[in-house]
């Protein structure tokens, strides 16, 4: 493999340390190829390579074990009540839904692209109550106004601003009036960042198809916010210690919809 390809690999993520873990890629193509069809060969490609457990994990970038509860905490850490309800965009293979069962008594949905991954995440969840459902493109199905939280993880790292802000369209929708939706994201002002768009950069100029890597900047958000009805909690560091279970090693952003509409 290409050494490039191989750093910006989701399976290439560095083990990650307690306090700042290295942001894993993923698998979506500048190549123009449909974005569904993007994921789901690279999956493919991962399972005809190594046991069909250890791909599903690497598929989204591995490190079950410190990463998952990192994000099962952060997503309590918003005011997700244990009987409330999560809507998990781009849940993988279950890095978050996995932990989060051990605390939810209330409703989840998951959605993917991938059917092998929503079929994993299903597996391990083992909770027959709750939905795990494989998408095609954009969207949450789901009706309006239902859910406490709304999260993307190492999604938006990997979209276009275009379909991240539809998708917060739809978080906005689902949202209860007063739940919160979280989203991970990559941009300029964390030097942690900065290996991932120079390796970015790099693929351009040697025109290698990689995984597409989109930044963000902080300007965006009261922007989004607003044209989006909700309302900006916060923004954090990559390497903020939000929770006890340390940072991310993404920064993220916060919003809110409000109780009555802006
Ligand atoms: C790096 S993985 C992160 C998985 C999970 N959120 C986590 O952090 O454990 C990115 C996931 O987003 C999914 N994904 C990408 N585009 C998507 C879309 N438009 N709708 C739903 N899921 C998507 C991919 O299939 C992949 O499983």
């Amino acid at each position: 493999m290409n050494p490039l390809l191989a750093r910006l690999m989701p399976g290439a993520a560095k083990p990650a340390t307690t306090n700042t873990p290295a942001p894993e890629a993923a698998a979506s193509t500048t190549s123009g190829s449909p974005l569904k069809a993007a994921y789901v060969a690279w999956v493919e490609d991962l399972k005809s390579a190594m046991p069909h457990d250890q791909a599903m994990e690497l598929a989204i970038g591995g490190h079950f074990d410190l990463l998952g509860p990192k994000l099962s905490s952060l997503v309590r850490h918003y005011g997700l009540p244990a009987d409330g309800y999560l809507i998990d965009v781009g849940c993988g293979s279950g890095r978050l839904s996995k932990p989060i069962s051990e605390y939810l008594t209330g409703r989840y949905l998951g959605i993917d692209l991938v059917p092998d991954l929503v079929d994993h995440a299903r597996k391990i969840s083992a909770r027959p109550d709750w939905r795990f459902e494989v998408v095609d493109h954009i969207g949450i199905p789901e009706i309006d106004n239902q859910a406490d939280a709304v999260c993307f993880f190492s999604v938006m790292t990997h979209l276009t601003h275009e379909q991240s802000f539809w998708y917060l369209q739809e978080a906005a929708r689902v949202l209860k009036p007063g739940g919160k939706v979280v989203f991970s994201f990559l941009e300029f002002l964390e030097p942690g960042h900065w290996q991932i768009f120079e390796d970015t950069l790099e693929a351009a100029k040697s025109r290698t198809e990689i995984p597409m890597n989109v930044f963000m900047g902080r300007g965006f958000f009261p922007v989004w916010a607003e044209h989006l009805g909700l309302v900006l909690d916060e923004v954090r560091n990559a390497t903020d210690a939000i929770t006890d279970e340390g940072a991310l090693g993404q920064s993220l952003c916060v919003m809110s919809k409000p109780l009555t509409p802006n």
